[in-house]
């Protein structure tokens, strides 16, 4: 599907309400449920009609802005970038990243299909529990600093690496989504623009535009304080000071906020969010490598780790025991390979 037919083929733009259940896409998606908003559309659960039996499917539909329906040249680089994700999510295929199957045109918009992911964003994650044990924040940086890695060595850069970028399912997979931003590395992308999340960009990119490898793992690095601490580093001030203090200060240690958090852990994140790329690890497969080192893989069980915020207080209790035997049996393992390393 080329730019310029997809362009002429959509004769009307509609800014399109949020779909309600029993609704169909392309006359062949039937909707369940909505699943989420993002900036540029919105990923409803679906059933295939043609295929009955298949496993329910999320479907992203692009929606049009205010900005889009009357803006000139706005259109056509949205219609770009769609078709983009469509092209990149397609090349990659790891359980560390959404699959995404096929591009769907509807009568006024673009869509495509994906597997669905039971669960919750880690954003919404981050939200509903402010403390996550660190056993599951090391299991979510672990996880993401693999995707990272695999789309990395395929040459293409995220450039939104952030909570709301990556799902949890509830039984544990951990799956980073949205390639709406990515680009493949050395090119110029659309007319050259900074894209991603203010929150989470690397200072040389927010300063000079400059881009590689290294901005993801910054946002990486934003990733896994968010999930330590429950809050990224600098939160006093509005949103200019915030950035100011981002360009010019060593974010405080994560374990200074989080008296859990092992000071290796601690350490392996401030190194990923060093200012100076040069300074940091200069590729996601370092800070795998790191956090083997000092933390050994622990498979976190789903029981311990599916804290949904819609779980009444009663399902909270219930997890809540695991979970902490699941954290201090984690700690009881780093504590005693930590030993060994102190050892030899
Ligand atoms: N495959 C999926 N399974 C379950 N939920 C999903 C899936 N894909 C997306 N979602 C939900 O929909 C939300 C929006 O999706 P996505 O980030 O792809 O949209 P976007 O418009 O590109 O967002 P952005 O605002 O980052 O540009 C996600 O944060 C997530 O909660
Ligand atoms: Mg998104």
């Amino acid at each position: 599907m080329s730019l310029e037919n997809t362009l002429s083929e959509m004769t009307h733009l509609d800014r399109g309400a949020t779909l309600a259940p029993g609704e169909r896409i392309a006359d062949r998606y039937e909707v369940i449920r909505h699943l989420g908003t993002g900036g540029s559309s919105e990923v409803y659960l679906c059933s295939d009609l043609e295929q009955p039996q298949r496993e329910k499917i999320a479907v992203k539909l692009m929606s049009h802005s205010e900005e889009e329906l009357f803006g000139p040249g706005v259109h056509e680089v949205n219609v770009a970038r769609f078709l983009d994700e469509v092209k990149i999510s397609r090349i990659l295929s790891h359980p560390n990243i959404i699959q995404v199957h096929e591009l769907i045109r509807t009568e006024c918009s673009l869509a495509f299909t994906m597997e669905h992911i039971e669960g919750d964003n880690l954003a919404e994650l981050i939200a509903s529990n402010s403390s996550m044990p660190i056993a599951n924040s090391l299991y979510i940086f672990r996880e993401v600093a693999k995707a990272v890695s695999f789309m990395h060595s395929l040459g293409i850069i995220h450039r939104d690496i952030k909570p709301d970028n990556i799902l949890r399912a509830h039984d544990g997979r951990v799956k980073v989504i949205d390639f709406g931003t990515a680009r493949m590395e050395g090119s110029l992308g659309i007319q050259g623009e900074i894209a991603g999340t203010l929150s989470y960009l690397s200072p040389e990119y927010l300063k000079d535009g400059q881009l590689d490898n290294r901005s993801d793992i910054y946002s990486l690095g934003m990733v896994a304080y968010e999930i330590v601490t429950g809050s990224l580093p600098f939160t006093c001030g509005g949103v200019i000071q915030t950035l100011q203090m981002r360009l010019s200060s060593d974010p405080p240690a994560p374990n200074k906020k989080n008296c859990l958090c092992p000071p290796e852990l601690s350490n392996i994140i401030l190194k990923t969010l060093e200012r100076d790329p040069e300074q940091r690890y200069q590729n996601a497969a370092q800070v795998i490598e790191e956090l083997d080192r000092y933390f050994p893989e622990v498979p976190v069980k789903s029981e311990a780790t599916s804290i949904s915020r819609k779980n009444s207080s009663k399902s909270q209790e219930s997890t809540a025991l695991p979970t902490e035997k699941a954290n201090q049996g984690f700690l009881q393992r780093v504590s005693n390979k930590l030993r060994l390393i102190f050892a030899e």
